[in-house]
């Protein structure tokens, strides 16, 4: 290990990343400090699901609603795979909320995490982002009528709302284009932004360290 250390450097770097030093925090408090953890494996959890649906999954609306069908009833461990994906959509929303409840309340967006938060702010952005373009994909009546309402609401902002509502579309109706459109957002764009706004999220977390749990003044 010495000999590899010493070319590498791989020893400073596990001690930053996984032995590094954090606050005490005793009894339930402590698992509070998880909660951004958990977001992180359940992201990764949603990788490994989301590329083996991709495998299967169809982005045609001919097809799109079959291939599903085709995933749970026919391919190996199909719906597993696809519940996994599905609860874990929900369950990722619930984490990431609780984290930043728990960063919120314990104060640790100030000074100097300022962009910690921001960067966390966009990583909230984004998982709304998976959620709306995901929900589209089984591209059955309730993905396509909630889609469409979804649509219609952006579409109301002021001044941006048509051109927005343009874009998410693809066209004036929804149809063909949009679930095309969803799709790429989905396994591509959307993904490719959360990894290096989650690579940029944990080097600030990393070279700020994690905050104090806060006392209460006497
Ligand atoms: C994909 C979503 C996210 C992931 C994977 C993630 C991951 C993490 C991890 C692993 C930590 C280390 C400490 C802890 O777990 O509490 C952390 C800290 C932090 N996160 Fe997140 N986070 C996410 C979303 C957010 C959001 C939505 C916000 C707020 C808008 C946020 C703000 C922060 C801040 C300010 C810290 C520093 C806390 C401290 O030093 O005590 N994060 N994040």
């Amino acid at each position: 290990m010495e000999w590899f250390n010493e070319r590498s450097g791989f020893d400073r770097v596990w001690q930053s990343l996984f032995a590094r030093h954090i606050p005490e925090a005793k009894g339930p408090v402590a698992w509070l400090y998880t909660l951004g953890s958990a977001s992180l494996f359940v992201f990764m959890v949603q990788a490994v699901t989301g590329a083996l649906l991709a495998m299967s999954y169809v982005p045609d609306p001919g097809h799109a609603y079959d291939s599903v069908r085709y995933i749970n009833e026919h391919v190996l461990l199909g719906s597993f795979i696809h519940g996994l994906h599905k609860w874990g959509a929900t369950l990722m929303v619930v984490l990431v909320v609780l984290h930043m409840l728990r960063v919120y309340f314990m104060g640790a967006y100030k000074y100097p995490r300022e962009l910690t938060w921001i960067a966390g702010v966009g990583l909230f952005l984004l998982v709304m982002g998976f959620s709306f373009t995901g929900y589209l994909l089984p591209w059955d009546q309730k993905a396509y009528f909630a889609t469409a309402v979804g649509a219609n609401i952006a579409g109301q902002t002021p001044v941006v709302g048509p051109y927005v509502a343009q874009v998410l579309k693809g066209g004036p109706d929804l149809g063909a284009a949009t679930l095309t459109r969803f799709f790429a957002f989905h396994v591509l764009f959307l993904p490719a932004l959360t990894v290096l706004l989650i690579v940029l999220h944990l080097f600030l977390v990393i070279w700020h360290g994690i905050s104090e749990p806060p006392v209460r003044q006497r």
